[in-house]
């Protein structure tokens, strides 16, 4: 076991096994469904649905006219998310500056929590796919003030068993197994975990958000769930997707 391995980490591990291995951790069988979903995303129903939620709000025309950039700009501008916003007054993902958008053409806002919104955001993130995730935490004193957050939230232990991000994702234990389970290293350009949320999630049957995923991150370490849209969460959110940056956004992902 690495030396490094945090004490409360270690206990968790010695629970299941751990052995430090380099291959995708699926049975042949889900290895199979694997390739077989990725040409057939069961997630592009959701994102399709998206679309129309655009449509119905005027189009990229619209959105681009709201976020006060030209319409060719957006999938790069979109490729920065999170950011600080000046007519929102703070740093926001995707999904909370739509509700934004929302708001300003008049239409009820679909909580962070529901599928429509996921659907919507996914579609939005999709028109960037193919380009770089290009995010910057020193644009502004709001950026940087989001990603010292979201360090500390990365790295805070928290929960009965004292655990913290940091003690499942940190360089010292990536790679090596909990539960069956590799732990993998958010900034892996094999894992482009920032580029491909939000994502199918196999297990599950269903898409998720990428602050989704992390309160499931939550709720499996037993830590209490930050909220959605939470000022501790997009910055969550800055500081893993600052880990991805320059990697190609594909979007909707596809996960175990
Ligand atoms: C107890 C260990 C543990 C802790 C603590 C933990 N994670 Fe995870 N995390 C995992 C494992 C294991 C996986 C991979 C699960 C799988 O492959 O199904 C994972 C997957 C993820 C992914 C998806 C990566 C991808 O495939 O794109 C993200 C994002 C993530 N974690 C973020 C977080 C964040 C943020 C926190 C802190 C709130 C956190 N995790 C805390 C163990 C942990």
């Amino acid at each position: 076991m690495k030396r490094l391995l945090s004490i409360a980490l270690a206990g968790l591990l010695m629970g299941g096994m751990v052995v430090a291995e380099e291959k995708l951790s699926m049975s042949a069988q889900d290895r199979a469904l694997y390739e077989e979903m990725l040409e057939n995303n069961p997630a592009d129903i959701f994102v399709e649905e998206g679309a129309e939620h655009l449509e119905e709000l005027g189009g990229e025309e619209a959105l681009a006219k709201f976020l006060e950039i030209d319409e060719e700009e957006l999938p790069k501008y979109l490729a920065g998310f999170p950011r600080y916003i000046p007519k929102i007054g703070m740093v926001v993902a995707i999904d909370q500056m739509l509700q934004a958008f929302m708001y300003d053409r008049g239409k009820q806002p679909y909580p962070l929590k529901s599928a429509e919104m996921d659907g919507f955001a996914a579609y939005v993130k999709s028109l960037a796919n193919g380009e770089k995730i290009n995010i910057d935490v020193n644009a502004n004193e709001a950026m940087q003030a989001a990603y010292r957050l979201g360090e500390e939230v990365f790295k805070m232990r928290r929960g009965k068993r004292g655990l913290s991000c940091d003690s499942c994702h940190s360089k010292d234990v990536v790679g090596l197994r909990l539960r069956m389970q590799i732990l993998p290293d958010l900034g892996d350009p094999k894992v482009k975990a920032a580029a491909t949320w939000p994502a199918y999630r196999m297990t599950k049957g269903k898409m998720f958000t990428l602050q989704k995923r992390f309160q499931q991150c939550m709720k499996n370490a037993l830590l209490a769930q930050i909220p959605l849209g939470s000022p501790q969460m997009v910055a969550l959110e800055v500081y893993v997707t600052n880990m991805a940056k320059g990697q190609e956004i594909q979007i909707p992902g596809l996960k175990r």
